[in-house]
């Protein structure tokens, strides 16, 4: 019976095809559709509001331009390295992200990475980030669909060779990236892990506060110990350790957290700079979780 000859060896060539091509479409979700349909829980879209200003998502992802759209992009972010601009995080699906899957949001945030593979440049703080539970990353995810979709192409950063160069980032996340998620202390009180967990994963403190060397990694044996930025842009982002005299070690635990809401140091001067910006954010933490930010720097050991 040759047609059932010919059917076997098409069935033989045809099904395995189907079969690889059901699997890879599996592995790789259409990406997208499934989080525009579903309107998302009002619930995770407050609590991912919260975190977005705690985390001063609209810092580096809006333009300073007056009357400039939130999240659309173009917030410039100066570094030592050179000037980046944030990205439009917008519903937008052509020039923002609104053709995202969760998986997708949830590989950037944390761990740096692209939907179509490529590397984040660290500027963009997801070494803080990736230390954040997927939950409020989810969260984040559901408050960034409700803002307004704005169309807006990404502005290309300015960077000189070799910190332009996306290739040579694996070198650098193999030296410097430790994905997490942060580990709950056990040795630590919930609120101490809770301030611990803001500063560290949402809030990230660490990113100007801690040195960096020549290749832009941070000095964690100098956690917190300050940075001096170069450059037109710089700043010095001042010793937030426990040392005494150089850092913040004679705040009291009000003095901190008072100035997480108001940006009033403890000589009543009025912090400027980019921690002007983070204040903006940190002003909308509520009390307990401002002490809660506040005794866990307390507990740092001093570093000078
Ligand atoms: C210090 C500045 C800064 C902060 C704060 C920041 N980002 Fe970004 N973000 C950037 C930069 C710069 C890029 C572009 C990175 C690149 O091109 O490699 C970026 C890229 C992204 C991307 C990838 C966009 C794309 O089209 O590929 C997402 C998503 C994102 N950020 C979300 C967030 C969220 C959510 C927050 C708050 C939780 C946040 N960012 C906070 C600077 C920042
Ligand atoms: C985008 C960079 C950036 C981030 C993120 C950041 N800071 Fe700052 N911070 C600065 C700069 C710059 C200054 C100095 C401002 C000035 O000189 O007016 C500063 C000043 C301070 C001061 C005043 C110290 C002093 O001795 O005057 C404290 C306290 C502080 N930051 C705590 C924090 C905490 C806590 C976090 C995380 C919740 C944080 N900062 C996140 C850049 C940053």
């Amino acid at each position: 019976m040759p047609w059932l000859k010919r059917f076997c060896h098409y069935a033989a060539f045809v099904v395995p095809l189907i079969a690889v091509s059901a699997c890879v479409v599996e592995r790789v979700p259409p990406r997208g559709s499934a989080a525009l349909q579903v309107v998302p829980d009002p619930a995770a879209v407050r609590r991912g509001e919260y975190l977005a200003h705690a985390a001063n998502c609209t810092a580096c992802h809006t333009a300073a331009s007056p009357g400039a759209a939130p999240f659309a992009g173009g917030g410039k972010v100066p570094t030592p390295f050179g000037v980046y601009y944030g990205s439009n995080i917008t519903p937008d699906v052509a020039t923002g992200i609104g053709a995202w899957s969760d998986d997708d949001f949830l590989r950037a945030l944390r761990h740096g990475v692209s939907p179509s593979g490529g590397d984040y440049f660290p500027v963009f703080p997801f070494t803080s980030f990736t230390l954040m539970t997927d939950r409020d990353v989810l969260d984040l995810r559901a408050y960034l669909s409700t803002v307004r979709p704005i169309s807006q192409a990404n502005r290309p950063h300015d960077a000189a060779f070799p910190y332009n160069s996306r290739a040579l980032l694996g070198l650098w996340r193999a030296l410097y990236f430790r994905p997490g998620p942060l580990v709950p202390d056990p040795a630590g009180s919930p609120e101490w892990n809770r301030g611990r967990y803001l500063a560290e994963a949402v809030a990230h403190c660490g990113e100007c506060h801690t040195p960096r060397d020549l290749l832009g990694g941070r000095d964690e044996t100098r956690h917190f110990a300050g940075y001096q930025m170069s450059g037109p842009d710089g700043f010095a982002a001042p010793n937030i350790s426990g040392d005494p005299v150089h850092g913040i070690g004679a705040w009291s635990p009000a003095d901190i957290a008072g100035f997480l809401q108001t940006g009033i140091k403890p000589d009543g001067d009025v912090v400027g700079s980019r921690m002007g910006e983070v204040i903006e954010g940190t002003s909308h933490l509520n009390a307990t979780d401002r002490t809660a930010v506040a005794t866990y720097l307390k507990s740092l050991p001093a570093t000078h």
